[in-house]
């Protein structure tokens, strides 16, 4: 059994989507430990209580300077121990010691098609605002290992979503968030739970049994 620990910020609808689908059976062998939010006020953390999922709050504010917080995060990860960590809208850069103590266990869900609207600043709307500006046909998410760059880890799945006109930010995030997170989160999930991942030479493949 995968124990995953999700960290959010805000809103958490993929935490849902990850919620649902275990609920469902569409994520198997996984469940999740322990919901971590750096923002007390997060609705995350009213969906992990309904879930009885624990929900926990690791807020840089409580602690005197990074490096504070950095170790009391990392520590706490430490004695959870899960053997994945999902970014699921989590707005704190993941220290370096936890990205190096947990390589390889952490993925996150980026709303683009990473190489493109990502990286520092590109995150929330102004990733959709970004996409719009530069009149772009296609975009989407993209789910990726964590490593010590911004969005910058091998990629695991991605999923193309069609802008459309009369967009704006909010629209597209939101078709983005229906038509390709939602989905693909879970999915990665599932496939790393159930071992159908390959990582070599920094590119991940799906086993070639799974393939449809
Ligand atoms: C999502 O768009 C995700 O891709 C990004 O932050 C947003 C979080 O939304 N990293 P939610 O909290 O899951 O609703």
């Amino acid at each position: 059994m995968l124990r995953v620990a999700v960290l959010v910020s805000g809103g958490g609808t993929n935490l849902q989507a990850i919620i649902d689908a275990l609920e469902a059976g569409r994520i198997t062998n996984a469940e999740i430990i322990a919901v971590i939010s750096n923002n007390e006020g997060a609705k995350a953390l009213t969906r992990a209580n309904n879930h009885h999922i624990p929900g926990m709050v690791m807020s840089p504010k409580n602690f005197k300077d990074r490096e504070a917080f950095n170790e009391a995060f990392t520590a706490k990860m430490e004695e959870l121990a899960p053997d994945l960590i999902v970014l699921a809208g989590f707005l704190v850069k993941i220290p370096e010691q936890m990205v190096k103590k947990f390589s390889g266990r952490i993925i996150n869900i980026h709303p683009s098609l990473i190489p493109s609207f990502c990286g520092v600043g590109f995150y929330g709307l102004k990733v959709h605002e970004e996409a719009l500006k530069r009149g772009v046909k296609v975009t989407g998410a993209t789910v990726h290992f964590v490593n010590e760059g911004m969005d910058e880890g091998p990629i695991i799945a991605q999923k193309p979503v069609f802008t459309e006109k009369g967009d704006t930010p909010e629209i597209l995030q939101r078709r983005v968030m229906e038509q390709a997170e939602w989905i693909l989160l879970p999915q990665a999930i599932d496939d790393i739970a159930n071992d159908r991942l390959i990582l070599e030479d920094g590119h991940v493949y799906k086993k070639q049994e799974e393939l449809s």
